[in-house]
């Protein structure tokens, strides 16, 4: 069995909402009086590897360990490092893992998070795997509800845009759907909606939600409104991706049906999905949401780092060497040597790394 000596951040649901709490009201503390984490992390080194493009992520993941008193290496573009050469993912990982104390990466196949975290010799935390999820965007976002609006239950949510192929979108459902009275509602087009396997998680957990194609419909109901950007790197071809780019559009006059005390949400970047105009509203919440996003992530550093090895096992399903993953963008498909692990879900087989399905042999 594949095990793992530490305590990695792949998949927001490997951990118990108490840890994500804690996390939560440790960023919440280090808002407050950030000095006062100054040297909480000095002597530790933080290794970024993004295999994919990012500003907020990267960023903030490393003033965060600067704030903590800890240094940083890594790349912003595989091209500069040897997987220009033709290096896999397990060792680029596995020799960078054992310079750092903690790495944090992003890759543009599903399921690379954990796939390097198999072999590491330090913790993982997922920066953002392909289309699949985000967990520390989740984090971001459960910091900003929770200053903002003081509470993460009883909340109306809209997600509003690219729910296919936004990763952000699916680690939050999949995270917030365990609060109580929590309600989504999905604003879409049907090219674009969210996956059948994010609303089975739903389903199983008893949390509502509905589908609206109309954002001017919709946003008089909510509480939050989580606008996407339309993943243009995700689609085949550019007139796919033009068809649909344009298709919601946050603007003054659409803002003025919402309630006063509404929340407008983004990960970023933006592209035409929010007028620059509704910058100006109060209700606006992403810029300051990217700030918070430094913090909870200085609250995640420290909790890494701080938790106890314990070997645990990160595959847990049953290895079936000859069935390929029928997601072709999954880094089974990429990186060969990675043993072929699924879950048995009625008839079905779920890989392990992408949680997409297929029809069991
Ligand atoms: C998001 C991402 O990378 O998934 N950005 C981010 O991390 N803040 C959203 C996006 O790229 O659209």
């Amino acid at each position: 069995m594949e095990m793992s000596r530490f305590t990695n951040l792949i998949d927001l649901n490997d951990m118990s909402e108490e840890w994500w709490l804690g996390v939560v009201k440790k960023a919440a503390a280090i808002c407050d009086d950030p000095a006062a984490y100054a040297k909480a992390c000095e002597g530790k080194i933080m290794a970024t590897l993004f295999y994919e493009p990012s500003t907020r992520t990267q960023m903030s993941f490393q003033t965060a360990m600067l704030r903590l008193g800890g240094t940083i290496i890594g790349f912003d573009n595989p091209a500069t490092s040897s997987v220009a050469k033709g290096e896999n993912l397990k060792d680029t990982t596995k020799i960078v893992s054992s310079y750092a104390d903690i790495m944090v990466m992003r890759h543009p196949s599903e399921g690379a998070a954990k796939a390097a975290a198999l072999t590491a010799d330090c913790p993982i935390i997922n920066a953002g795997d392909g289309s699949h999820l985000h967990p520390t965007q989740t984090l971001t976002d459960m910091l900003t509800l929770y200053k903002e609006k003081g509470r993460l239950e009883d909340l109306t949510i809209g997600l509003c845009g690219d729910l296919k192929n936004g990763r952000t979108v699916h680690s939050m459902c999949k995270a917030l759907s365990s609060f109580k009275g929590i309600k989504f509602v999905f604003i879409s087009t049907r090219e674009l909606g969210m996956p059948a396997y994010i609303k089975d998680i739903l389903t199983a957990k008893n949390c509502e939600f509905t589908e609206n194609s109309s954002l001017e419909d919709a946003i008089g109901g909510l509480d939050m409104l989580y606008m996407t950007r339309v993943q243009k790197e995700r689609f085949s071809s550019e007139e796919e991706y033009n068809a649909l780019k344009d298709v919601y559009r946050l603007d003054r006059r659409k803002l003025s049906k919402g309630k006063s005390d509404l929340i407008v949400l983004h990960p970023l970047p933006r592209v035409d999905e929010i007028a620059m105009e509704v910058d100006e509203d109060p209700r606006a919440m992403y810029f300051k949401q990217a700030k918070y996003g430094m913090y909870v992530r200085m609250a995640l550093i420290m909790t890494i780092l701080e938790a106890p090895r314990i070997p645990a096992p990160l595959l847990k399903g049953e290895l079936y060497p000859s069935v390929c993953c029928a997601n072709p963008n999954c880094i089974t498909h990429k990186e060969y040597y990675l043993p072929k692990s699924f879950r048995g879900v009625g008839d079905m087989l779920e890989c392990e790394y992408c949680d997409e399905r297929r029809l069991g042999n």
